[in-house]
């Protein structure tokens, strides 16, 4: 075969083959073709776009360009939960525990943060203690032991799509709809569970600005997830606001372990009970949707998903009394507030902005090699529908240096927009694909 053929192939609208899609991941990962070749053909497929049959190929050839993870020494339906990422976006915290304490084993790879969105690594670092690199007999065995482990992507899965996502981000090819669905699920199947919940993520704050996106995306890695055999489902949620009220690491700790104990924000609460009943269902331990999210409700209820994030904690090496006492989490000595210049209403609070300004604190970081204040976030105390007062707080802002504070109070002063009207809060769960 030859790169510069198929270059021409896909730039001509032709479909390329399974062997040729194989041929290609091969050489890219092998170091055989250069990186100008593929991102030629990486522009030739933006505009071009990749048939559904080119999609599922490019993705089973990504899952085994490494090391795949066989979780067949676990017991059970194992069922993993995937965010394509947010702004407050604690929902695994939630989730995974609910999921566990009835009966679903859950044994997932989390990636961390970039740019203005968080991630699941980074937060549970926050924990004292926490280790996020376990062995995999140790990930294995915890699993089978207390139900549920989460540790970080290793370096050898998906290799393929490591080299290919870090070209895209370079030569504007990330927004393309089965580039984003093969990268996504290629690490999933990876990852060996037996079904996948998706959280798709529309608006502002999110990959997806708008809704019929997001709904060709999430259809997409349904079909891919079921065609590889692995029960899929996608929910379709809202990004346009913050997600909960904490953005930054140990905040949104905090904010989990409050939704566990029965006292989170009510988006938050709603979502990991949908999410986590799903899961449940999928995970063969209730009949329908329905039941599982009477299980996971229940859960929230009688503290056994608080007990579970309890014993997760203390099982990864971190220390479980965080539970019972916020001062153990990293502390913040700088903290600045924002508060409304005029009455009114909330209409929108622009998710971007906030996670740029949680960054800004030093929440987040820009490059992958940036070091992360783990105190350090924004707390939003109004959303989209309240009323405010001149001079309420809208939010506030902690970190350890003055000027990225400060820095961070700028940028989340365009976020709140204030109307004279009542305005509903937006739908959080638009619509669920795959059940
Ligand atoms: N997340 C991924 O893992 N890959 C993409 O292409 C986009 C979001």
């Amino acid at each position: 075969m030859n790169m510069v053929t198929l270059i021409q192939k896909k730039k001509d609208g032709q479909e390329l083959s399974r062997e040729e899609i194989q041929w290609i991941i091969d050489g890219y990962v092998a170091g055989e073709i250069p990186d100008y070749q593929v991102s030629a053909l990486l522009m030739a497929i933006y505009f071009q776009g990749l048939s559904k049959e080119e999609t599922v190929e490019l993705t089973q050839a990504m899952r085994y360009s490494g090391d795949t993870i066989d979780l067949s020494p676990i017991n059970g339906i194992k069922v993993d939960k995937h965010s394509t990422g947010g702004v407050g976006d604690k929902t695994t915290l939630v989730v995974a525990p609910l999921a566990s304490a009835c009966g679903v084993p859950i044994a997932k790879m989390s990636g961390r943060g970039l740019g203005f969105t968080g991630g699941t690594v980074d937060k549970m670092e926050s924990i004292p203690g926490f280790r996020t690199a376990l062995e995999p007999s140790e990930f294995l065995n915890q699993v089978n032991e207390i139900g549920m482990a989460v540790i970080g992507q290793t370096a050898h899965i998906t290799p393929a799509d490591k080299k290919l996502y870090a070209l895209r981000d370079v030569t504007a090819t990330v927004d393309n709809f089965g580039l984003i669905a093969s990268s996504i699920m290629s690490k999933k199947l990876a990852a060996g569970s037996d079904a996948i919940v998706l959280d798709v993520k529309v608006g502002d704050g999110a990959f997806m600005e708008n809704p019929e996106d997001a709904v060709t995306l999430a259809s997409l890695m349904v079909e891919i997830g079921n065609s590889a055999g692995r029960r899929t489902v996608a929910a379709i949620t809202e990004m346009g606001q913050p997600l909960g009220k904490a953005v930054g690491n140990s905040l949104e700790v905090i904010e989990a372990i409050e939704t566990l104990k029965g006292r989170g924000p009510a988006d938050i609460t709603e979502l990991a009970l949908k999410l986590s009943g799903i899961m449940v269902y999928l995970g063969g331990k209730a009949a329908s949707p329905e039941e599982g999210m009477e299980k996971t409700r229940a859960a929230l209820e009688d503290g056994s998903g608080l007990t579970q994030l309890r014993r997760f904690i203390g099982a990864q090496g971190g220390n479980p009394a965080v539970v019972d006492d916020y001062s153990l989490f990293p502390q913040h000595t700088v903290e600045k507030e924002l508060r409304a210049e005029s009455s009114g209403y909330v209409s929108r609070i622009e998710a971007r902005c906030i996670g740029l300004a949680s960054q800004h604190t030093g929440a987040g970081r820009a490059t992958k090699e940036d070091a992360v204040d783990l105190s350090a976030g924004v707390y939003v105390h109004k959303k989209v529908g309240d009323a405010v007062e001149a001079g309420d707080m809208l939010a506030t802002f902690y970190g350890n240096d003055e000027g990225k504070v400060e820095a961070a109070v700028r940028e989340a002063s365009k976020a709140f927009v204030i109307g004279s009207q009542p305005v509903e809060a937006p739908k959080l769960i638009k619509e669920i694909i795959g059940l």
